[in-house]
């Protein structure tokens, strides 16, 4: 990440400003549609990090004694940046064949089996050289920047071996250093078999274990360790064994769970304490329970649902009304979900899931944040908190996902420094 801009800046005029204020704990129940909006608000940000916000007449005089550079947003809505906590940047080519074959009447594991799917990913992944894979990803971060995204996580997950594993880590360290955007590794070594083991699952969970998770974790490439726990990927036992040897290295366990069949995955992403169980679209009442009463956040992901065409979304009022700490992400992947803007998930999760747009901007800011362990420094505009803030052409903030498939983004802030602005 470059430094952090020293120049003070002042969005002022806001018609409103969300700053989602709180503790650093994610938001449940009622909560999750509390926004703590300021009419004609203003945030007073410097070194990187913001120092007061409040309404504008309060602080003019301290702008003016700053003497900072002033952002006018009359007419629009400032809120913090988006939190992405849920993504697979780093991969080559697309898989738009798939999704031909899949709208003329393949499903998406018929398609893996007949050679498309994350396997053909890792063929693709495996030909590309650092160098390209980086040009690729690079290009979607300006994307991701000019949509509002501040902060997202990044999983590895298309080598399907250890060299293109840490090739894929290597490529996001890069990315790190080079973006403005600050990117959050995970090893998502288990996601699907390599052919070379077929029937042999855990003989590739045992290369998994002995080959990668000690390097990744010696060279510091990832935060994080994720599977894929579904039929057709990895089975509960095989993703605990990953996610037990990721936890004795100091990588916190985060699994994709329950998205095709049930597998029990989110009781074992509740057990190992995870820090989230992702999709959840097959989860039983029993399910929900438990997952309300875990600090594990319940990452919902309905672009794929969208982009597969599926008719079910996850239970997210369910979810919310039981307690459970509900949060959005993109999934950004070229097999299920190729959308990289979180505006559109927002009016999906609005449209097909009945979360309020209230809900929809905690559960994509402070609740993801909490979901990547940064609550106490992202997600909110609160003095102390780093200055990632996204000014959006709306007046009313439920107009984000009412106008859906729009971009509304018209100006990025990230620590404290314009990253996009539409106007150039
Ligand atoms: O989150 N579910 C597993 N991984 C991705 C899909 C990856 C792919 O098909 O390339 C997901 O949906
Ligand atoms: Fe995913």
């Amino acid at each position: 990440m470059p430094t952090p801009s020293r120049r003070p800046f002042f969005f002022r005029h806001a018609e409103q400003l969300l700053t989602l204020a709180g503790a650093p704990v994610p938001r449940r129940g009622a909560d999750l549609g509390e926004l703590g909006i300021i009419p004609d608000g203003a945030v007073l940000t410097g070194n990187g990090v913001i120092l007061r916000v409040g309404p504008t007449t309060h602080l003019e005089a301290e702008a003016r004694r700053l003497r900072a550079r002033i952002v006018d947003c009359r007419g629009q809505v400032v809120m913090p940046g988006f939190v992405d906590s849920h993504t697979h940047l780093v991969f080559a080519g697309s898989r738009v064949e798939d999704y031909e074959r899949r709208l003329r009447g393949m499903t998406y594991e018929e398609i893996a089996k007949a050679g498309g799917g994350i396997r053909y990913s890792a063929q693709l992944l495996g030909k590309a050289s650092k160098q390209q894979l980086a040009a690729q990803a690079a290009a979607f971060l300006r994307e991701f920047a000019a949509h509002g995204t501040t902060t997202l996580e990044v999983k590895s997950g298309y080598g399907l071996d250890p060299v293109n594993e840490i090739k894929t880590l290597e490529v996001v360290r890069l990315l790190r250093r080079r973006s403005p955007l600050e990117l959050v590794p995970t090893l998502l070594a288990a996601h699907a078999l390599p052919p070379a083991y077929e029937g042999r699952a855990p003989a590739y969970v045992d290369l998994v274990i002995r080959r990668l998770i000690p390097r990744v974790a010696r060279k510091r490439l990832a935060e994080f360790i994720d599977c894929f726990c579904d039929r057709g990927a990895f089975s509960p036992a095989d993703c605990r064994t990953v996610l037990e040897a990721g936890r004795r290295n100091g990588l916190i366990p985060r699994v994709h769970a329950e998205q095709l069949v049930r597998t029990g995955a989110s009781r074992l992403a509740i057990e190992l304490g995870a820090a989230s169980a992702d999709h959840l679209d097959q989860l039983t009442g029993a399910d929900i329970r438990a997952l309300a009463a875990s600090p594990v956040v319940a990452t919902l992901l309905p672009g794929s649902n969208f982009h597969l065409g599926f008719r079910k979304y996850p239970p997210a009022r369910r979810l919310i009304e039981a307690g459970a700490a509900v949060a959005l992400a993109t999934d950004f992947n070229p097999g299920t979900s190729p959308t990289l803007n979180m505006q559109f998930i927002l009016s999906i999760s609005c449209s097909a899931m009945r979360m309020t747009p209230a809900e929809v901007i905690s559960a994509a800011t402070i609740n993801a944040a909490y979901a990547l362990r940064r609550a106490g420094r992202l997600g909110s505009l609160e003095p102390g908190k780093q200055a990632d803030l996204i000014v959006m052409d709306v007046d009313d903030y439920r107009k984000i996902p009412y106008y859906c498939g729009w971009n509304h983004c018209v100006m990025t802030v990230k620590r404290g420094r314009i990253i996009y602005s539409r106007k150039g």
